[in-house]
């Protein structure tokens, strides 16, 4: 038996990114010098289809291709068409920084079958852009989200909130999305990997985020899924919703129905990992669809992590891997 269900993976398609944003991919550490993941190793889409095949029938409904930044894949549409008509998954999103986002491009995703985008946005002044995400390059917001709206119905964005940072933005960010129809999320910064200079006192409770936002506001509680990373609510009088992610104030890895394949083919249970399983191996040694299928299985059924819950009782052994490598 599953000991939890499984129903959704997280993909990233590549590790490299176009933005340094300070809380990922800083610019000390992902810089001239850094090892990216080597091409031969890089997950094709022929392998990612066909491994969602097989996942799909033990489960498999819903998919977010991520990163780093997915657009910098090529032909990232043809991927998301075959994971839809070939592999037959529900339900296949995005996530990315909308900087190479034009009004073709959405169509060409939209055409593909991609079913909804989640743009990351921290600032919606293009200073603070420089300096929060690491690029020069401005992109036309408006545009971005006007064109989501249109092509996906719903604009969902993530903020992720950094004490003295961004924090001063939060009701600007909220009253200029809600203007759309919406789910604006704000995250609690996180301990991913290593590169980051994450502490405690970064962090902005989501509590506080929501008695800020329920002041200017009225907010009444939307009943989410129990997986839900976020706990959502209802702008009154909008046609938006706010939604926060807490994991280091409120975790939620009970009902965490989420696995993660990196670039590189490995399988990792939890968002902290240090270890992955090397399901590449396996699959480019051709062997069969249920050898595939019992390897996931196995690892799946073993699986205990809840490294939010236990976050700050752990000793640290091995490092962290990298949000780019195992997909945000
Ligand atoms: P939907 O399920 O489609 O709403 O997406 P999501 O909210 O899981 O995906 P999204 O990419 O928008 O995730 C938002 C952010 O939540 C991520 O960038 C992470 O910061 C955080 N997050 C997502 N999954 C996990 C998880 O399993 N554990 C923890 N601790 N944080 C997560
Ligand atoms: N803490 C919280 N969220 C993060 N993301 C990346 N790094 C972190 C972190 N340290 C989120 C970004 C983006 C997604 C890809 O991952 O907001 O939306
Ligand atoms: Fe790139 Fe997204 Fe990471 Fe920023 S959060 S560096 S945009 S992958
Ligand atoms: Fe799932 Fe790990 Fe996140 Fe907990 S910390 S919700 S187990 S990915």
């Amino acid at each position: 038996m599953l000991s939890r269900k499984f129903e959704y993976l997280r993909i990233s398609v590549t590790d490299r990114c176009n933005y340094r944003c300070s809380y990922c991919m800083p610019s000390e550490v992902f810089n001239n010098n850094y090892s990216y993941i080597a091409q031969n190793k890089i997950l094709s889409y022929e392998e990612i289809i066909h491994l969602c095949s097989i996942l799909k029938t033990i489960g498999l409904r819903k998919l977010r291709i991520t990163g780093g930044e997915p657009l910098l894949r090529k032909n990232i549409d043809k991927l998301v068409y075959k994971l839809k008509t070939e592999s037959g998954i529900d339900n296949v999103s995005m996530t990315t920084n909308g900087s190479l986002l034009t009004d073709s491009k959405l169509k060409q995703l939209k055409s593909s079958g991609l079913d909804s985008i989640t743009l990351s946005l921290d600032t919606l002044d293009p200073k603070k852009t420089t300096k929060i995400n690491g690029t020069k390059k401005h992109f036309d917001l408006d545009m971005v989200l006007t064109g989501i709206e249109k092509y996906f119905t719903t604009v969902k964005t993530n903020t992720v909130v950094i004490k003295d940072i961004n924090d001063n933005e939060v009701l600007d960010i909220v009253n200029k999305i809600s203007t759309l129809r919406s789910e604006i999320r704000f995250i609690e910064y996180m301990d991913v990997g290593e590169s980051n200079d994450w502490n405690f006192s970064k962090i902005i409770p989501s509590q506080e985020l929501y008695e800020l936002i329920n002041s200017k506001y009225e907010l009444s509680a939307i009943k989410t899924d129990k997986s839900s990373t976020s706990k959502k609510w209802a702008l009154k009088n909008t046609s938006s919703s706010v939604g926060f992610i807490s994991s280091i104030t409120e975790p939620f890895c009970n009902d965490c129905n989420r696995a993660r394949l990196s670039v590189d083919g490995k399988m990792y249970t939890c968002l902290f990992a240090t270890e992955g399983h090397d399901i590449k191996k396996i699959i480019r040694k051709n062997q069969s669809d249920q050898a595939i299928l019992d390897y996931f299985y196995n690892l799946w059924s073993k699986r205990s992590d809840r490294y939010s819950e236990v976050r700050f009782m752990q000793k640290k052994d091995s490092p962290k891997v990298e949000m780019s490598y195992i997909g945000g």
